[in-house]
């Protein structure tokens, strides 16, 4: 199967009140671990690619490697790029056969934003990519920029419309809440799912988008730290809330934090329990397989995705 944009994923996951796991992918392992899970249960998958990553694994090795997953497991699969900030990161990712892009203008002012998420949309439609906007700023780090919590900002739903007609983004990231890492919340979880009902109501059947949305698996930080890490006070955004969310308009949730959570406490636990270990795949196929299992549970009993390729 070739690789697909969001499009025909989003309209099945809004009809059937279930959303698309977006995973961060760096490396072979993580691809591997991601796709093994999504073909055992068939479910439909993004594969999303940071700057950061392209930097750390380069365009061709990611692309190559997808390539692969999408042969070994004939899945639906899009590849999208996650919070490009320029046109110009947008347009080389397009230009390097991505299916989907983000464009993450949330950080400039509403009319910047939509000068530049438009400019990348009519670039990418005109190639059969799709894009995703961003309004509203989550807080948290992503790419070594970190967004305190004074400077986030809860999406306005009476700025959506006029940002979606504008710019004609296929599908908007909102903040309702949600951050990202490993420190999300630092008492209670909570979530303006007002604020998501609200844009739900005023445009029926467009896809929602959430970001930060790593559960922050306790028994992940509970092995870190048992096995020499040090993960004090870790709070992710319970599963009940995503399933929740996923049965609204949320149609795409973003997790990298829990697999990087997965694959640390796998490690971790190798080298403490087999100090003199040195073939990396005696703890990289551990780390592969804890990838694997965390990404079965979250397709099959968080986002509902499973059996929908
Ligand atoms: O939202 C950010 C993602 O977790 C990617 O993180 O920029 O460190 O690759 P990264
Ligand atoms: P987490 O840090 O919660 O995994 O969020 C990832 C994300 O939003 C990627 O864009
Ligand atoms: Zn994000």
């Amino acid at each position: 199967m070739p690789m697909v944009n969001t499009t025909e994923m989003f309209k099945k996951a809004y009809a059937g009140g279930y959303a698309i796991g977006a995973f961060n992918v760096n490396n072979m392992e993580i691809v591997q671990g991601i796709t093994e899970a999504a073909k055992e249960v068939n479910a439909p998958l993004i594969l999303q690619v940071s700057s950061g990553a392209r930097k750390y694994a380069n365009h061709t090795y990611l692309m190559k490697l997808i390539e692969a997953a999408l042969i070994e497991t004939n899945l639906p699969i899009a590849v999208h790029l996650d919070h490009g900030d320029t046109f110009e990161l947008c347009k080389s990712c397009i230009d390097g056969g991505f299916t989907s892009v983000m464009i993450d203008g949330s950080h400039h002012s509403f009319e910047e934003n939509i000068a530049l998420t438009k400019k990348v949309v009519e670039y990418a439609h005109d190639k059969g990519v799709t894009v995703e906007g961003e309004l509203g700023r989550l807080a948290g780090v992503e790419d070594d920029v970190n967004v305190s919590a004074e400077d986030s900002s809860y999406t306005h739903p009476n700025e959506v419309e006029e940002f979606v007609s504008r710019t004609g983004v296929d599908s908007l990231a909102i903040a309702i809440g949600t951050s990202h890492g490993a420190f999300k919340f630092t008492g209670e979880a909570h979530l303006r799912f007002d604020i998501l009902e609200e844009i739900q109501r005023r445009m029926p059947g467009y896809p929602i988008v959430l970001h930060g949305a790593s559960s922050v698996i306790p028994e992940y930080v509970d092995m870190i730290n048992t096995f020499g890490g040090k993960m004090p006070g870790a709070k992710g955004v319970p599963e009940e809330m995503l399933r929740q969310a996923a049965s609204m308009a949320v149609c795409k949730i973003n997790i990298d934090s829990d697999l990087r959570l997965a694959m640390t406490a796998s490690i971790r636990k190798v080298f403490a329990q087999s100090p003199g270990e040195f073939d990396p795949r005696k703890y990289l196929a551990p780390a592969r397989d804890e990838i694997r299992k965390l990404v079965k549970n979250k397709l099959v009993n968080v986002l509902g995705c499973a059996g929908k390729a």
